[in-house]
């Protein structure tokens, strides 16, 4: 069974929602970090990590907390199962695309295409969360 971390920043509660659901899918045996919770040396113990983080700044990753986390993680996850979700809000994703470009640019292999959601996630937007955690449980 992989383990998996789910590790998430979120201001006004919607990535956090979509982490829970995501958590749902992966199982019980997958945790569940707010970004303060974690740090890069944390990782080694993982196969698997699911991130997420809102647009917030400009099309921005969170600038205090999770981008100094990400950017201490990059050089740490070749190898494991990674997944970037997030919600967002009046734009149309641009940040994720941002993100998913860093990702590729650093080798990353993305093991299921980012998750963006619309502000709160819906019905839908949270099957679709429970979905990719079960694709990281395999
Ligand atoms: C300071 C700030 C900056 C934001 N910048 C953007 C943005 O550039 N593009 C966008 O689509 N939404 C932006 N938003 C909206 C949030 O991404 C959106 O409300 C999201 O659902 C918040 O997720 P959270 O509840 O997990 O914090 C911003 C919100 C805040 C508070």
């Amino acid at each position: 069974m992989k383990n998996i971390a789910i590790v998430y920043w979120s201001g006004t509660g919607n990535t956090k929602i979509m982490a829970e659901s995501i958590k749902e899918g992966a199982g019980d045996s997958a945790k569940l970090f707010a970004a303060e919770e974690f740090s890069a040396d944390m990782i080694d113990d993982f196969d698997a990590v699911a991130l997420g983080c809102p647009s917030m700044g400009a099309e921005e990753l969170e600038s205090d907390v999770f981008r100094p986390l990400w950017e201490e993680l990059v050089p740490k996850l070749s190898g494991k199962s990674v997944a970037l979700f997030g919600s967002y809000g009046w734009g149309d994703g641009e940040w994720m695309r941002l993100w998913e470009e860093e990702a590729n640019e650093a080798g990353i292999e993305l093991a299921h295409p980012a998750l963006i959601v619309h502000e709160t996630p819906d019905q839908e937007g949270m099957d679709e969360c429970r979905s990719l955690g079960e694709s990281l449980s395999f």
